[in-house]
């Protein structure tokens, strides 16, 4: 498909009004896609162990101080079932890449999500193989997040991403070819990113079967390799993400927490106000979840009345559709 927009290096390092009107245009855009309404889903991370090694990871297998934990199938479903936040109406099954939880806990709940909740279901789980994917789809999962991580080659190996960049977009394409909807993401500022991979990030945005991406601000992960650098400003990732919207006004873009750590105030609400139209609402259970070390251990926790506020300051509401419906919707119109 044609662009509207594409992105060029004084977009993404501008600051100023410059800056102000890009961020203001790409909330614009959001708002002519999507009204008002921003989606509002909920995540749980349901096991901390990975077979991976990605040197940006605190959950990184080399990451020998961590505990590792998979939450018990039946406290997962009752906590979905009797004590979820009543404005999500999605949940996002997530985890480190760890094919038992798949097998023990991701599969059958999200059956039982399917049969006793009205949620739609996303999965984060890593590449998997072909059956296991089949496995997720039958159980009730319509959308599989797997992010690209960087858009230059040689970066996704010097940074020990899962398989090879070739291996993880094949998997994106296979992904979209079974049905799922698929959403991918970026990290921006990553230790080693010329202004050269930085743009690459949208031309393989542009070109992957998508139907949402995000964009994670670098944030220099405790217990990794890369602990000293630096973390990605938030005006990179907030410029990054308001041109990811001008690209494509039709992109599910969510506001990431790490928005929150990579500084400066309320990161997370002017994400939204940058054209992010999805939220989210971290129920992992309170026990287990420092352990959940993508970045740092002090978390910053997106609770419902946290989400809720930020839409609120925003001028936004919560959807009252789903993520699963709207993208069902969608396909119908587009003949997808
Ligand atoms: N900074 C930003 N994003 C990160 N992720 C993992 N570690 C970091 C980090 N230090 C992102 C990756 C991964 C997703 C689950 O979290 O994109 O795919």
């Amino acid at each position: 498909m044609s662009l509207d927009f594409f992105p060029g290096l004084d977009d993404l390092q501008s600051a100023g009004a410059k800056q102000q009107q890009l961020h203001e245009q790409a909330a614009a855009v959001a708002r002519r896609h999507f009204g008002r309404k921003v989606f509002v889903r909920a995540v749980i991370e349901i096991s901390n162990f990975c077979r991976e090694n990605c040197e940006y990871c605190g959950m990184r297998r080399d990451n020998r101080d961590l505990r590792r934990y998979r939450f018990k199938l039946d406290e997962l479903a009752d906590l979905i079932i009797h004590q979820r936040p009543s404005s999500i109406t999605d949940i996002n099954l997530q985890a480190g890449e760890d094919p038992i939880a798949v097998r023990d806990i991701a599969i059958p709940l999200i059956k039982i999500i399917r049969e006793k909740t009205p949620l739609g279901v996303s999965v984060c789980l890593g590449t998997l193989n072909e059956s296991l994917y089949a496995e997720l789809q039958n159980a009730g999962a319509s959308t599989y997040i797997i992010k690209f991580e960087t858009g230059s080659p040689k970066l996704y190996a010097r940074r020990q991403s899962p398989g090879t960049f070739e291996e993880r977009v094949g998997h994106i394409c296979h992904l979209q070819d079974k049905g799922w909807n698929v959403s991918s993401g970026f990290i921006c500022g990553l230790p080693d990113e010329t202004d050269a991979d930085l743009l690459n990030n949208f031309t393989v945005a542009s070109q992957l079967p998508l139907d949402g991406c995000s964009v994670s601000p670098y944030i220099a992960g405790e217990a990794t390799p890369l602990a000293k650098n630096s973390n990605c400003s938030i005006d990179l990732a907030l410029n990054c993400m308001a041109s990811l919207r001008l690209m494509r006004p039709d992109w599910v873009i969510p506001a990431v927490s790490a928005l929150n750590l990579a500084g400066g105030t309320c990161g997370y609400q002017r994400g939204l106000a940058t054209g992010a139209n999805l939220v989210t609402i971290n129920m992992t259970p309170t026990n287990e979840r420092g352990e959940y070390l993508l970045y740092k251990r002090n978390r910053f926790i997106m609770t419902e009345d946290r989400v809720l506020s930020a839409i609120e300051a925003e001028g936004l509401e919560p959807s009252t559709e789903s993520l699963a419906e709207f993208y069902r919707n969608a396909s119908v119109v587009n003949f997808k």
